[in-house]
């Protein structure tokens, strides 16, 4: 049988820098695990628009559609701030996503107890936290027509529709209730029905979906500000939240300051299964390409890291390794590891982003 196959993007900013830990970690997998992966690498992004004057290359696209997942590392940059929208590096990102019909975006927050101190949040609040955000990722305000920018009169109107199908709520919905059904058994789902149509119609179709399909799990509604809200107050009443593109997209960098830094949350993004019986798959860090920080060696790259472990779960069906990678990194933060963002208001000496890649294949290797 030949090998399984991942095209790595790397994209803009730290988003190198984050993937060359990754890439040591894949070669571990193959070396002592016996996992060899047919590798296969391009451009994205800024740096795409930079060779190509597009953020991706049809070519790179057809490329995305056959493998078996794509592993991104962040687009972007200030560089790119003034390109007309059609070329700027997220549509490169954004065009991955809707063509390969990733509908299915999950953004786990899991609290590890040695960062529980470095949240900004209380440590009762955020301890032993582990909830995971569904967020719908092809549709919604971020691809509604009309959009655009014109002239009213003599007057500027920035435009954007939200707009959903019930067959595309139906989709998100359902993979929200089987996650939940093999975690704790219970999913949020967030929207504003009380001034939104299109929230109005999504609490309408989870509902029947979990009526028809999913009785057996416990379902609430919320309002997506209140949602916020309840975040950051108690965040462990949650296990799955299920919500739209655009509330998924606050709420998930929100989550991430309950871990403790938004360079520890990792991201998969789940379309369809293909003809092998694998989902579409791309995984990817929530954060971008943090360009106050690039080409320091400051980067954390456990997102990154954990984005892979993702991979293995869920594409590779190789839960026992993903569970092996996600114990070296809670092993590492409890040895005291510390990139600079994982430091406290106390301070500490951080260590870069390939001391951390060392630390954590250190302790992949002790775990044989
Ligand atoms: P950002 O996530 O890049 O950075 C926000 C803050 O978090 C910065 O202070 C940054 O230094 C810090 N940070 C982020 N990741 C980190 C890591 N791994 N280790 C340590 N610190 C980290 O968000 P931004 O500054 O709003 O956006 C910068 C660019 O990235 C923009 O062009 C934006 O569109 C893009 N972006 C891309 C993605 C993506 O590729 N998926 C996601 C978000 C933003
Ligand atoms: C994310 C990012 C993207 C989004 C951008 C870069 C297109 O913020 O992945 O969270 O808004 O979805
Ligand atoms: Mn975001």
């Amino acid at each position: 049988m030949s090998n399984p196959t991942l095209l790595i993007l790397a994209g803009d900013g730290i988003g190198p820098e984050v993937m060359n830990e990754v890439k040591r970690i894949i070669t571990w997998y193959g070396d002592k695990r016996d996992m060899p992966f047919d590798i296969s690498e391009d451009l994205v992004g800024g740096c795409a628009y930079d060779k190509h004057g597009t953020p991706l290359h049809d070519d790179t696209m057809a490329k995305a559609q056959e493998v078996d997942a794509v592993l991104l590392g962040a687009v972007g940059g200030p560089k790119y701030d003034d390109l007309d929208f059609s070329v700027k590096p997220e549509r490169g990102l954004l065009r991955l996503r809707k063509e390969m019909d990733l509908f299915s975006n999950l953004r786990p927050a899991q609290c590890f107890d040695a960062l529980a101190d470095f949240s900004s949040l209380k440590r009762d609040i955020v301890a032993g936290l582990d909830i995971m955000i569904v967020r719908e990722l092809t549709s919604g305000v971020y691809f509604g027509e009309p959009r655009g920018i014109h002239l009213e009169g003599n007057e500027r109107v920035g435009i954007n529709t939200q707009r959903y199908t019930e067959s595309e709520i139906a989709r998100v919905a359902r993979s929200a209730f089987e996650l939940a059904r093999r975690r704790s058994n219970r999913v949020c789902s967030m929207e504003k029905a009380n001034v939104m149509e299109s929230g109005v119609l999504w609490r309408q179709v989870v509902t029947e979906i979990h009526e028809k399909e999913y009785a057996d799990v416990e379902l609430s509604h919320m309002y997506a500000d209140n949602g916020a809200m309840q975040l950051v107050r108690n965040p462990k009443q949650f296990d799955v939240i299920v919500t739209d593109n655009l509330f998924g997209d606050l709420l998930s960098d929100a989550a991430a300051m309950l871990t403790g830094s938004l360079g520890m949350l990792p991201s998969a993004s789940l379309g369809l299964p293909m003809a092998n019986g694998r989902p579409k798959a791309l995984y990817e860090p929530v954060h971008g390409s943090a360009p106050d920080i690039t080409g320091q060696g400051k980067a954390n790259p456990i997102a990154c890291i954990l984005s892979f472990a993702m991979a293995l779960r869920y594409s590779f069906d190789a839960g026992a390794e993903a569970d092996r990678l996600e114990a070296a990194v809670e092993q590492v933060l409890a040895d005291g590891a510390r990139t600079a963002d994982l430091l406290g208001p106390e301070g500490g000496s951080p260590i870069s982003t390939t001391q951390m890649g060392d630390a954590i294949l250190a302790a992949l290797d002790a775990s044989l």
